[in-house]
């Protein structure tokens, strides 16, 4: 496969095109932001560990009989990916109360919620990722209703998945974002899972092992990003 011009650059990835227009290649970044692009930053082998958490439970979630849009890693920090029409809507999954959640509403942080809350997010950083509900994407014509009761479907299986596999790891899943799109008729999976787009907490200690290291200055946030990347892909550590 032949990496042609750059397609589209995000705040941590950026997409290209390839020979085959069926395929795009989406490489993962050191950089990083947080707070709508307010704050900046860039964390040395961040993209790496990002790529190789990414691939291992895109994987696990084919496995399991979810469709996504991976396809297969071309090298450390590349991921080939089906091109998929993104759907506009982050998905965020809820199973214990932190973030905005906490900010926005009296819940605690660490509160357990079951069953999990499930919320969209309009993908729009001009409007700032606004909260919607199911007539505001159907308004603004963004899902259709039988795609949005899929969306929502596929959401609460992969966060079961997730927590499952996640548990025996030592790492509790406390919320997370998932981006899906549109492949010849049907719902995909699209985007990453990983440090940026999760959080995950050391289930002994509650320690942050994610993005909010950056966030809100916890500490090193390569070591954090590395230590889930050791419990999740440990095969990438055994070949140095
Ligand atoms: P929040 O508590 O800040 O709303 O974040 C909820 C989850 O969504 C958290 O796991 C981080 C993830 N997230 C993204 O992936 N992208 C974003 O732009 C935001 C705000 C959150
Ligand atoms: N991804 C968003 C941003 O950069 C927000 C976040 O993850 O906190 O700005």
């Amino acid at each position: 496969m032949i990496k042609l011009s750059e397609l589209y650059s995000g705040k941590a990835k950026t997409v290209f095109k390839t020979d085959d227009p069926e395929k795009l290649i989406m490489e993962f970044r050191d950089s990083l932001t947080a707070f709508d692009g307010k704050k900046k930053s860039e964390a040395p082998k961040k993209g790496y560990y990002n790529a190789q958490i990414a691939a291992k439970l895109l994987t696990l979630l084919e496995d399991k009989g979810i469709k996504t849009h991976y396809d297969s890693m071309m090298s450390d920090t590349e991921m080939i990916v089906d091109a998929v029409e993104i759907i506009k809507i982050e998905v965020i999954v809820r199973n214990i109360a932190a973030g905005s959640l906490v900010k926005k509403y009296p819940f605690k942080t660490g509160q357990k919620i079951n069953p999990p809350i499930l919320v969209f997010d309009y993908k729009s950083d001009e409007h700032g990722d606004p909260m919607i509900n199911d007539d505001i994407a159907l308004a603004l014509g963004l899902a259709t209703r039988p795609e949005l009761l899929e969306i929502r479907k596929l959401a609460l299986l992969i966060n079961s998945i997730l927590v499952d596999y996640l548990d025996a790891k030592n790492i509790l899943l406390p919320d997370f974002k998932l981006e899906f799109g549109r492949r010849k008729g049907t719902i995909v999976l699209a985007d990453e899972i990983s440090c940026d787009t999760c959080r995950f907490w050391d289930k002994a200690t509650g320690e942050s092992l994610d993005k909010d290291v950056f966030r809100f200055d916890k500490g090193d946030l390569v070591a954090a990003y590395r230590e889930v990347a050791r419990r999740i892909v440990p095969e990438i550590f055994e070949l140095t």
